[in-house]
């Protein structure tokens, strides 16, 4: 995700293989301050870079591929414990997972998707965030509520829904507009 290389690679791999990109999931992430360690600049820093500074890049790199796709769609994996709009509620709910890199990074990756909701919309290519609720992963533990199957299934529903349905520009959670 951070290597400008492997990036390249990708680009290179899947012009040469498909010669377009229908669908872009931006969906690796990390939460490392969730160690139960004091977090710091340097884990902060690394967060970012990966959740978002990388998504950014990777889109970047993969618009020529995309504005190919006659229905080019956009996913970036985000959380609503990166949402401005619902914080007071999280604070109040969950403020032990609401770290500074990973809650700054999920905001931001929320920001960033608005903005190339309206950047790529004249390339064709639609963007949208989804939040996938608290999910039994590496990441969500095994205390999560919800199964790897439903938790995909808010990313699944974003990439098969018909075109003119597409929740353009919005953080989606199951279907339904989630505030940012
Ligand atoms: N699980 C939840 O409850 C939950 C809730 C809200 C949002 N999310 C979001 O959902 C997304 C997926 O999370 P998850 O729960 O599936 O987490 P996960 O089980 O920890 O999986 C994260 C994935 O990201 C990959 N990854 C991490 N850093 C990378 C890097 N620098 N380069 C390439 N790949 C990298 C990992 O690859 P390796 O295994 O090779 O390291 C792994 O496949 C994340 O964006 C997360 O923030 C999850």
């Amino acid at each position: 995700m951070t290597n400008p290389d492997d990036i390249g690679g990708l680009v290179g791999y899947i012009e040469y293989t498909f010669g377009k990109l229908d669908v872009l999931v931006n969906n690796a992430g990390i939460a490392l301050e969730w160690d139960g360690r004091p977090t710091d600049a340097d884990k902060v820093r690394r967060t970012i870079e990966v959740n978002l500074i990388a998504p950014y890049a990777i889109t970047e790199a993969l618009v020529p591929l995309l504005s190919r796709s006659e229905d080019a769609r956009v996913i970036n994996q985000s959380s609503m414990l990166g949402s401005i709009g619902n914080a007071e509620n999280a604070w109040d709910q969950v403020s032990t997972f609401m770290a500074v890199g990973y809650s700054t990074s999920k905001a931001g990756l929320n920001m960033l998707t608005v903005m190339q909701s309206k950047t790529l919309a004249s390339k064709g290519i639609a963007v949208a965030a989804a939040h996938p609720g608290w999910v039994k992963t590496d990441l969500g533990t095994q205390a999560a509520p919800m199964e790897v199957d439903l938790g995909a299934s808010t990313v699944v529903n974003l990439v098969t829904i018909a075109r003119d349905q597409f929740p353009h520009g919005q953080l989606m959670h199951k279907g339904k507009r989630m505030p940012w």
